[in-house]
């Protein structure tokens, strides 16, 4: 199956970040968000992104011209913008909202449509079962950033059939990435190891057991990771890592994913890391 034109709704962080490597591999992107304005802002962030790579002589104007040129974006939605061979929605976390798209997406697509959705934590079974063509759901989960970040999730749910698989693993690879095949529970695989990882450093806090630049060091000097788990949680916020906590104890019900409730008092308190100034760490201006 080839894939000359995708629609992707949502163009936040990740929608825009998915037009963005999709557009360099070639492919027409159709962006459709709640108004003209966040479209604009999210093609912005593209155009910033990619002159990140022409400072550093990896890209140029000329290729950064092609790229824009591939992505156009808008507000409303109807059939003709359906006509596509891949619909990615990359709306917010939200299963009521998801719903209502892949709904729409569903009854305006022709048959050949594959619908895939970003979703880090929902499941893509259920997300399926409201369309006419299960078999053609399927996840495909980024990682943020998009245009660096090489993995892709690709999400079997219950009904999703073999072939639609087969081409989204192939377009994940034929767009630069390194995607691999996982089935339909709660954080996937990416999440279910590193989210409660994060979980574990605020426990460590929460019991005294060290301070944060100390858990952080732990984690950098000790594992070689880049950055240490709660300087991570403070730039994914704390809100978001709280709400995949629940996702897995609610899913798996099983209390060793508890979410530990310091980080449960952060959220309370506002403080959910970068974005809002103060997080674990509070030296961000
Ligand atoms: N941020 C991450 O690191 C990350 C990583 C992987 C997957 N995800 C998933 O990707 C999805 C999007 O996350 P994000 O970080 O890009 O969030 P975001 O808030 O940056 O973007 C979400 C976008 O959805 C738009 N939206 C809301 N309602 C809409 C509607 N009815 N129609 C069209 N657009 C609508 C919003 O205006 C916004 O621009 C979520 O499902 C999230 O779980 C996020």
């Amino acid at each position: 199956m080839e894939f000359k034109k995708v629609l992707i709704i949502g163009g936040g962080q990740m929608g825009s970040g998915i037009a963005h490597v999709m557009a360099q591999a070639g492919i027409q992107v159709e962006i459709r968000d709640v108004s003209q304005e966040v479209v604009d802002k999210g093609i912005a962030s593209i155009g910033k992104n990619i002159d990140r790579m022409i400072k550093k002589g990896k890209m140029t104007e000329e290729e950064k011209q092609t790229i824009l040129s591939r992505i156009n974006g808008g507000a409303e939605w109807g059939a003709a913008d359906c006509d596509v061979d891949l619909a990615i929605e990359a709306v917010t976390e939200n299963m009521a909202l998801k719903l209502d798209i892949f709904k729409k997406l569903d009854e305006l697509c022709p048959e050949r449509t594959i619908l895939a959705t970003n979703t880090s934590s929902l499941p893509v079974t259920a997300i399926g079962a409201v369309t006419n063509r299960p078999e053609k759901v399927v996840g495909m989960h980024f990682f943020s950033p998009v245009y660096l970040m090489r993995l892709v999730e690709v999400v079997k749910s219950l009904a999703t059939n073999d072939e639609t698989v087969a081409a989204i693993m192939k377009l994940a690879s034929d767009i630069g990435k390194s995607p691999v095949e996982v089935s339909d529970f709660p954080g996937f695989v990416g999440n279910r190891i590193m989210v409660p990882m994060m979980n574990e450093a605020v426990y460590t806090l929460y019991e005294g057991v060290a301070d944060p630049k100390t858990i952080d060091d732990v984690a950098v000097l000790g594992f070689n990771h880049p950055i240490g788990p709660l300087r991570l949680i403070d730039a994914i916020g704390l809100d978001t890592i709280l709400y995949v906590m629940e996702v897995l104890y609610e899913g798996f019900g099983d209390p060793k994913y508890r979410p530990c409730p310091l980080l449960r008092k952060y959220v309370e308190a506002g403080w959910l890391g970068k974005k809002a100034g103060r997080g674990f760490y509070n030296d961000y201006k």
